[in-house]
């Protein structure tokens, strides 16, 4: 097998962000956004700006526009366009999915969520266990961190409804086995209810593939725009009643869960973002931020204490360590302040992870996140503050 080199230069030189010294390790937070991206953005609201469905020629390109969007977040999640609703983010998709689907649930009904997964795919659960009385159950993890598919087993019942997990974990990076899970959840009739925010810029989304029944994601963690992208399997979703406003069109499924007008100045940006996606391919992205990763592991200090499975199987390379004596913002400030890296302290809205691991749920542990634009470089000078930090 071939393994295509990504010029990371070349791919640099497209970010004006990354004209600067400071080391972006945040992108779990965010990535940076290349320039076509934003100028896609610019481009619209300059050229193309209308709303859909009037017969001029800036509504027509907006019509197209949306049309494109649809087809081309399809494309990328492996599904009909149809299929797919935007959003203001992955957490608010998240509410207006569970909300549709909680009228046919019933007290009792059970759905599992992970100790691995970020709030925006549990709160939502946690509310309908208010409102109606369901029963969320949380599967624990191994001491590596990596997913207790046994307990996963041992907590299904003819009453689990729903499997809520994580394809990667934003704060530890453990990527789970998504077709172990989807076949333990559909052994008991229950959805694959899938978040794959953070692993939306480490490799290739495949739902058909997966056979998830609902999954999203956030382009603003793929080099994209701050929106949020929900895919939901036409035969499961399409039975459900939607929350949404009586003139708006019931088809295609997708736009039943997308309120009011669409950003669209954003789904411009989001093709730019498809595009840039494409230009590089994923097999040279993947296979350089693995080795970052693999360089990390290798030179990291003794003594540091990292949180979850020490090499690059079963993950993405997302770390979470901390430095003994010095605090989750002690060591991202100084590692700011002194080396111009950018990692984040705190919690990372993943609170079961951090209390499985016994950390202050507030103050949580350092996140340093690669992505296919950080050089060896900068993976060499976040181990060097580390080293002095010790
Ligand atoms: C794994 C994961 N799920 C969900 C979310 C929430 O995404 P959004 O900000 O689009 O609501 C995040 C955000 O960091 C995340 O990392």
């Amino acid at each position: 097998m071939s393994t295509t080199l990504l010029d990371v230069t070349a791919a640099r030189s497209r970010f004006t962000a990354l004209q600067r010294r400071l080391a972006f390790f945040d992108g779990p937070g965010g990535t940076q956004v290349p320039d076509e991206v934003i100028d896609a953005i610019a481009h619209y609201l300059r050229h193309d700006n209308a709303n859909v469905g009037a017969p001029y020629e800036t509504s027509r390109r907006t019509t197209a526009l949306v049309e494109l969007a649809h087809t081309r977040a399809g494309e990328f999640l492996g599904c009909s366009g149809d299929e797919v609703a935007f959003g203001q983010s992955m957490t608010s998709l998240n509410f207006l999915l569970t909300r549709a689907l909680a009228r046919e649930l019933n007290a009792g009904d059970e759905v599992l969520v992970t100790k691995l997964d970020h709030d925006g795919n549990v709160a939502p659960w946690l509310e309908l266990q208010e409102d109606l009385g369901i029963v969320v159950r949380s599967v624990e993890i191994n001491a590596d961190l990596s997913l207790d598919y046994d307990d996963l087993a041992s907590k299904l019942s003819d009453r689990t409804r729903v499997v809520a997990f994580p394809v990667a974990a934003n704060s530890v990076g453990t990527a789970p086995d998504v077709g172990r899970i989807v076949e333990l959840a559909h052994s008991v009739g229950a959805l694959a209810w899938a978040d794959a925010v953070h692993f939306g810029p480490h490799g290739q989304i495949d739902v058909s593939a997966w056979d998830v029944d609902v999954l999203l994601c956030s382009p603003y963690k793929f080099y994209g725009p701050h929106m949020g992208i929900a895919y939901g399997k036409e035969s499961v979703i399409g039975p459900w009643r939607p929350y949404k406003v009586r003139p708006a069109a019931d088809d295609p499924v997708g736009h039943r869960y997308e309120l009011g007008t669409c950003q669209h100045e954003l789904l411009a940006g989001l093709v730019a973002a498809f595009d840039y996606i494409d230009s590089l391919g994923w097999d040279a992205m993947i296979s350089h931020e693995r080795s970052l990763g693999q360089r990390f592991l290798d030179g990291l200090p003794e003594g540091i204490d990292l949180y979850g499975l020490p090499t690059m199987e079963g993950r993405v390379p997302t770390f979470c360590f901390n430095v003994p004596g010095r605090t989750s913002e002690e060591v991202a400030t100084h590692l700011a302040d002194t080396y111009e890296v950018a990692v984040w302290w705190g919690n990372y809205y993943a609170i079961e992870t951090m209390r499985a691991l016994g950390l202050d749920e507030w103050m949580g542990a350092v996140r340093a996140g690669f992505v296919h634009y950080n050089t060896e470089e900068e993976v060499d000078r976040l181990l060097a503050g580390l080293k002095e930090l010790l």
